[in-house]
C-alpha cells in the first residue's frame, strides 16, 4: 500500500507530524492507519468511513498540543467481517498518539498508558504503555466503549491512578435512547399515517411480528400497510393445501456429463411443525434437488414453470454460458407459466453452488424455490479428507401468527432492510437434526438461500438437564466445550489454507465449506449469535438463535494409530495449506498492487416515506452497525416499498446508477475494482454484492490486504467499509451484478456488464 500525504494544503507543522507518524508506522510495522488524512491508493478516490472506523482523541483542556486516534481495524477473517461467536464485532485497535512530552513534563509520571472502559466505566481495563508513534493496542470486541490515555508513575497500574490527557468513545457509543422531542413524536397517535401510492385494504395484512421483549412507539405501531397488494400462494385461485402433493425431502442427482435432468417449479403442500402450507417447490421437494456432478461436466436442464409467475432458472456462481444464466430481460425472457426452457449448465470450477429464480426473488426463492449444487473437484485430494458430507441451506421464514407473511404483489415490501423472518430454516425445516459419531470429521457445505439475514453459526453444547428443550438457555460455559470448527472453501472452491474458527459469518448467498469434529458424545446447539440493536433504548441486544440440534453418539474415540482408515481423524488436527488452489492464485499475485481500475458506490435514496419513519430513521441513523445483524425495526421496514425507497449502486466516475452503468470488458482482463458501502446514506446496512458469470478475489477489506485467499462470486460490504476485489473476466456476455438482499435487488441494486 502506498501512503503519500495530501502536501501543499496542510500547514506545515501539522505535515510535519504527520510525516513523523506514517515514518513511526512503518517502523512499527503498521501500515499507515485510513484515520491519517492520507490520500486514497491510486485510481481510488473513496474511503472507508471515518466516522464508523475511527476514533478522534480529545486533549484535556491545556493539553491541545497533545492528539491521536484509534482505528478500528479489520483484523484477518476469511469472512466478510470480524465477529466473535456471541456476535460481537472484532477489530485490531490500532494507536496513534503525537505531542505527547517527556511524562515527567506532566508531574510525577514516567509512563503513558492507554485504557479501554465501559461507557459507564463499569469495567477499566489497561491497554498497556504507550508512546508517540502508531501501534497494535490488539483485539476489541466490546459494543460500546471508551478508550483514554493517562500518564502514570508505573506501567502497570490496574486502574488508572495518574493524569488523564486524552479519551474518545467509540462511534457505537453515540447510539442512545431518543430525546424528548423523539418520544413525542413517537408517542403521537393521530390515526392513518400519509402514505406515498396506493393503499392496499388494512385489513388483509397481519400485523408483523415485533421482536420479543422489543417495544415500539404507538406512532409507529399505527402505520399503514405497505402500498402494495398482500399476495400468498394460497389466495385466489391457488388450491387449499390438502388437494396439494406433500412435498418431500430432497434427492440427490448423481450426474454425469451429458445428463439430462427436468425440473419442474410447481405448488406444493410443506408441513412445517403440524401446520400445513402452500409453497412452492422444484419437483416436489424442499429444497430442489441437489445436483451433484462432475468438476467440468455440461448437463442439460429442461425447466418447466409450473407456478403462477413467470420465472427463469439462475445458476449461482457458475461460469457457464450467458444465454444460460437465468437473467429475465437480459438473457432470456421469462418463462411464463406453462412454459418450458432448455438450461446448458457448466460446471467449470470445484465448490458448492446454488439455483434459484431470478425473477421477484423475494417472493419465489423465501417459498422455498432453490436448490443446492456440488462440483466434485478432479483433483482427489482438493480438500483435506472428511468421513462424511452434509449440506445445509440456511434461512429464515416470516411467519405473522401462524400463517406466513403475505408478500407484496406488484412490488416488494420491506425495501428497507429486507425481509427478516422469523422462523429458522435448515434445509426447508426447523429444527434441524444430525446424528453423528464422536471424533468423525464432518464436512458441511452451508449455504445462506435467506432474503436478508446474515448468520452467525456456532455449535453450543446443550447442558446435560435442558437436552431436548429446544428453549433451553445456552450455557455461557458449555461443560463440553465447544466443537473445533475448520474453514476449508467458500464460493468457488478452497481457500489457500485452512483456518480455525469460533463460528461462521455467511451473508445471503454466500457459502462456506467447513470440517467439524465432535468429540465428545452429547447434544450441540447449531446457533445463530448476534448483536441486534433496540432502536428505542439506544442499545444492542445479544440475540441467541437456535436452528437445530447434533446429536454425538459415543464412538470408538480417536482411531487407534494406523487403524484410521480415510486419514480423516488426522488430518483434522492440522491446518492444511491447499496446493492447489495456492498455486491457481498465484498466478494473479502480479496485479494485487495495481491502481484501482474502476469504483462503485452502494447507497440509497427515499421518497414519500411517512414522516415518523423518516424522523426516527434519521435519529438512528447516529450510528449505524456494520452489520445489520436482525430485523429489529420490523413496522418500519414492512412498510416500505420499492415505491418509496431505491436502493442504488453508483459509479462514481461517471454518476452513471444501476441499470445505466454499462461496464465493458474484454475476456483476458484483471480488473481491480474498489467497492465503498457508503456510511452517510439514509439508513446504511450491509450489502452482500454478487457479480454473475465470473469469479474474483477478495484483495483488502478498508485497505488492509487479505492474506488468506479464494475464489468468489459473492462478498459481504459492510456498512462504511471499502473492499477491493480482482475480477477475473474470462465468460464473454451481458452479465449482472447486484446485490443478493432479495428487496435490495427489487428495489433497484442491481448493474449491467458486457464482455466481449
Ligand atoms: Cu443468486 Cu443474481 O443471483
Ligand atoms: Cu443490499
Amino acid at each position: 500500500m502506498k501512503a503519500r500525504s495530501t502536501g501543499g494544503g496542510l500547514a506545515a507543522a501539522a505535515h510535519a507530524i504527520l510525516v513523523a507518524t506514517v515514518a513511526a508506522c512503518a517502523a512499527a510495522g503498521q501500515p499507515p492507519s485510513h484515520c491519517d488524512d492520507l490520500t486514497p491508493p491510486p485510481g481510488a478516490t473513496l474511503q472507508p468511513s471515518r466516522d464508523l472506523y475511527c476514533l478522534y482523541l480529545t486533549p484535556r483542556h491545556g493539553l491541545e498540543h497533545m492528539s491521536g486516534h484509534l482505528e478500528l481495524r479489520t483484523p484477518h477473517t476469511p469472512f466478510g467481517i470480524a465477529v466473535n461467536a456471541a456476535g460481537n464485532h472484532l477489530y485490531e485497535g490500532v494507536l496513534t498518539l503525537s505531542g505527547l512530552p517527556d511524562p515527567g513534563a506532566l508531574g510525577d509520571f514516567e509512563h503513558f498508558v492507554a485504557w479501554i472502559a465501559s461507557p459507564h466505566f463499569d469495567t477499566v481495563a489497561s491497554l498497556g504503555p504507550v508512546a508517540n508513534g502508531t501501534r497494535s493496542i490488539g483485539e476489541i470486541g466490546i459494543n460500546k466503549f471508551m478508550i483514554l490515555v493517562t500518564a502514570e508513575a508505573r506501567p502497570d497500574a490496574p486502574e488508572w491512578e495518574g493524569r488523564l490527557l486524552l479519551r474518545a468513545s467509540s462511534p457505537s457509543a453515540r447510539m442512545s435512547p431518543p430525546d424528548m422531542q423523539e418520544f413525542m413524536l413517537g408517542g403521537l397517535r393521530t390515526g392513518p399515517t400519509e402514505h406515498a401510492g396506493t393503499h392496499a385494504p388494512a385489513h388483509t395484512w397481519p400485523h408483523p411480528p415485533m421482536l420479543p421483549g422489543l417495544t415500539m412507539f404507538p406512532a409507529l405501531m399505527a402505520l399503514n400497510p405497505p402500498a402494495a397488494t398482500p399476495f400468498l400462494p394460497a389466495a385466489g385461485a391457488a388450491p387449499d393445501p390438502s388437494a396439494l402433493p406433500v412435498a418431500r425431502p430432497r434427492d440427490v442427482l448423481e450426474l454425469a456429463d451429458g445428463d439430462v435432468v427436468d425440473l419442474e417449479a410447481g405448488l406444493v403442500r410443506r408441513r412445517i411443525r403440524s401446520r400445513d402450507y402452500v409453497m412452492y417447490g422444484f419437483n416436489g421437494q424442499y429444497p430442489g434437488p441437489l445436483l451433484h456432478v462432475p468438476e467440468a461436466a455440461t448437463i442439460t436442464v429442461n425447466f418447466t414453470n409450473s407456478i403462477p409467475w413467470p420465472t427463469t432458472i439462475h445458476w449461482h456462481g457458475l461460469r457457464l454460458d450467458n444465454a444460460s444464466d437465468g437473467v429475465p430481460g437480459v438473457t432470456q425472457d421469462p418463462v411464463e407459466p406453462g412454459e418450458t426452457f432448455r438450461y446448458t449448465v457448466h460446471f467449470k470450477d470445484p465448490g458448492v453452488y446454488w439455483y434459484h429464480p431470478h425473477h421477484r426473488e423475494d417472493i419465489l426463492k423465501d417459498l422455498g424455490l432453490y436448490g443446492n449444487m456440488l462440483v466434485e473437484p478432479r483433483e482427489p485430494d482438493y480438500y483435506a479428507p472428511a468421513d462424511r458430507e452434509e449440506f445445509l441451506m440456511l434461512d429464515d421464514f416470516l411467519l405473522a401468527g401462524d400463517e406466513p407473511m403475505p408478500f407484496g404483489e406488484e412490488r416488494t415490501t420491506h425495501a428497507f432492510m429486507g425481509r427478516f423472518g422469523n422462523l429458522f430454516l435448515v434445509n426447508g425445516e426447523p429444527d434441524y437434526e444430525l446424528e453423528v459419531t464422536a471424533g468423525e470429521v464432518v464436512r458441511l457445505y452451508l449455504t445462506n438461500v435467506s432474503n436478508t439475514r446474515t448468520f452467525n453459526l456456532s455449535f453450543a453444547a446443550v447442558p446435560r438437564q435442558n437436552a431436548g428443550q429446544p428453549d433451553a438457555p445456552m450455557g455461557a460455559a458449555p461443560p463440553m466445550g465447544r466443537p473445533r470448527v475448520k474453514v476449508i472453501g467458500t464460493d468457488i472452491g478452497a481457500f489457500e489454507r485452512e483456518e480455525w474458527v469460533e463460528s461462521i459469518v455467511l451473508s445471503p448467498a454466500e457459502r462456506y465449506i467447513v470440517h467439524v469434529r465432535f468429540d465428545e458424545p452429547g447434544d450441540y446447539a447449531l446457533v445463530n449469535r448476534v448483536q441486534g440493536i433496540d432502536h428505542l433504548g439506544g442499545v444492542f441486544i445479544p440475540e441467541t438463535d437456535r436452528l437445530g440440534t447434533v446429536r454425538v453418539a459415543a464412538g470408538g474415540g480417536p482411531p487407534a494409530a494406523g487403524a484410521e482408515t480415510s486419514g480423516a481423524h488426522t488430518a483434522f488436527d492440522t491446518l492444511r495449506t491447499n496446493l492447489a488452489a495456492a498455486r491457481e492464485i498465484a498466478l494473479y499475485r502480479e496485479y494485487f498492487d495495481d491502481p484501482i481500475d474502476r469504483e462503485l458506490t452502494f447507497t440509497l435514496e427515499t421518497s414519500g416515506i411517512p414522516y415518523i419513519v423518516e424522523r426516527l430513521m434519521r435519529f438512528d441513523s447516529a450510528y449505524f452497525h456494520p452489520v445489520e445483524w436482525s430485523g429489529t425495526m420490523p413496522m418500519m421496514n414492512w412498510n416500505s416499498t420499492s415505491e418509496e425507497v431505491r436502493w442504488i449502486v453508483r459509479d462514481p466516475a461517471t454518476g452513471a446508477e444501476n441499470m445505466d452503468i454499462g461496464w465493458e470488458f474484454e475476456v483476458g482482463a484483471v480488473v481491480k475494482i474498489r467497492l465503498h458501502n457508503e456510511r452517510r446514506s439514509f439508513h446504511a446496512m450491509q450489502h452482500p454484492f454478487h457479480i454473475h458469470g465470473q469469479r474474483f478475489l477478495v484483495l483488502a477489506r478498508n485497505g488492509v490486504p487479505n492474506e488468506n485467499l479464494a475464489w468468489k462470486d459473492t462478498v459481504l460490504l459492510p456498512t462504511g467499509t471499502t473492499t477491493d476485489i480482482l475480477l477475473e473476466i474470462t465468460n464473454p456476455g451481458s452479465w449482472m451484478a447486484h446485490c443478493h438482499i432479495s428487496e435490495h435487488l427489487e428495489a433497484g441494486m442491481r448493474m449491467l456488464f458486457t464482455v466481449k
